[in-house]
């Protein structure tokens, strides 16, 4: 169970397939498994063994790159069909994070660029992306993050939520490169983690990310965060995203709303960290953002141990909408959009130079 902290590799090429940390098992076990096909790629993604909108956004373009390199004996027909069914699957694997289909689009691209030519030119041009898209990610992260930091006090106590650490994206992570940042700059900044039920990303992994790398965490769990607030005891929330609407209403995991009205109520700055790759300038907004709904024995329970009453009916939304008027600003690789509205929006996808 040991990872060097700077180096958290959430997926890795080895030996020609790609391997994942299994982030089910996370604390207790740390252990990478190896991928070989779509389908399995689009089980990872569906199991959670990787979670996290960029994350899962790389392992996608592995997905289709791995799917490239099995099919790569077959005619062109069979190659192309193949391919497609791919797409199809690894898209399908999980419905709110557009981290997802962006990658996959970027892949498709990359794929039609080269329609012309034979099997292996197409499946070595996809594996590069997919390499691509993951190295990008990091970049984008520690750009991201140096943005963030810089609207963090010294000696301040930041509330985050889920995991949108190293283990959510390809490295460094968006609400955690943040404050991997503002440590970087000499900020003294210590966490409250939110356990974050049903699937506990905040308790084992936001926990376990800031534990290995000795920034101070405390955790509470989720029904604490408005008594802390309360207090005072809380100067900034920082979260991620898995869709940020063309309004600005963003989709993050469930609970992240009631976190952002309490932030309201007591004058907290609510930040949501993300990449250009998150937002979806295609869906107007929250209300067309599809929540995933999971497994209710995520709620019932956690992996062998039941705690609920057999029988009783369960609702496990995976994520909830922030509308846009609750949120401070978003913190993004071009830059932070105050008090984010359309308009704002769409100038990240035009400007060069950073927006403060
Ligand atoms: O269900 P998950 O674990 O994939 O949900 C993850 C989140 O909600 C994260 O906050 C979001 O993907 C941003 S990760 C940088």
């Amino acid at each position: 169970m040991r990872s060097d902290p700077e180096k958290i590799e959430t997926l890795r090429w080895r030996d020609n397939k790609l391997e994942m940390i299994d982030q089910r098992i996370l604390p207790a076990h740390f252990k990478y498994l190896a991928f070989d096909s779509a389908v399995s790629v689009a089980e990872a993604i569906r199991s959670m063994v990787v979670r996290g909108a960029p994350a899962i956004g790389c392992a996608a373009a592995y997905g289709f790159a791995l799917e490239a390199r099995r099919l790569e004996p077959e005619s062109p027909e069979n190659f192309a069909r193949g391919l497609e069914q791919g797409f199809v699957m690894l898209a399908q694997s999980r419905p709110t994070a557009v981290n997802l289909l962006w990658a996959l689009r970027k892949m498709r691209e990359v794929w039609q660029d080269r329609k012309t030519e034979s099997n292996a030119i197409i499946a070595a041009g996809l594996l590069a992306a997919a390499h691509e898209i993951t190295a990008e990610d990091i970049r984008i992260n520690h750009r991201l993050g140096e943005h963030g930091a810089g609207l963090l006090p010294d000696n301040s106590t930041v509330l985050t939520y889920c995991n949108a650490g190293a283990l959510a994206t390809a490295g460094h992570g968006t609400a955690l490169g943040v404050i991997r940042s503002a440590r970087d700059q000499g900020k003294r900044v210590s966490i409250i983690a939110c356990e974050t039920r049903p699937f506990l990303q905040g308790a084992r992994l936001t926990a376990w990310e800031m534990v290995q790398e000795k920034i101070p965490v405390t955790l509470i769990t989720d029904n604490m965060a408005g008594h802390f607030m309360s207090r005072g005891e809380i100067h900034a929330i920082v979260v991620g995203a898995d869709r940020v609407a063309a309004n600005g209403d963003v989709a993050n995991k469930i609970g992240t709303y009631m976190l952002a009205v309490l932030a309201a109520r007591h004058g907290i700055p609510f930040y949501v960290a993300c990449p250009l790759s998150t937002i979806d300038l295609a869906t107007a907004s929250g209300d067309s953002i599809p929540i995933e709904e999971r497994a209710a024995e995520e709620v019932t329970g956690y992996r062998d141990h039941q705690w609920a009453a057999t029988g009783v009916t369960v609702c496990n939304p995976a994520f909830d909408v922030t509308p846009a008027g609750l949120v401070t600003a978003l913190i993004t690789e071009k830059g932070v959009v105050r008090a984010p509205t359309e308009g704002g929006i769409r100038g990240l996808f035009e400007s060069s130079p950073a927006i403060q």
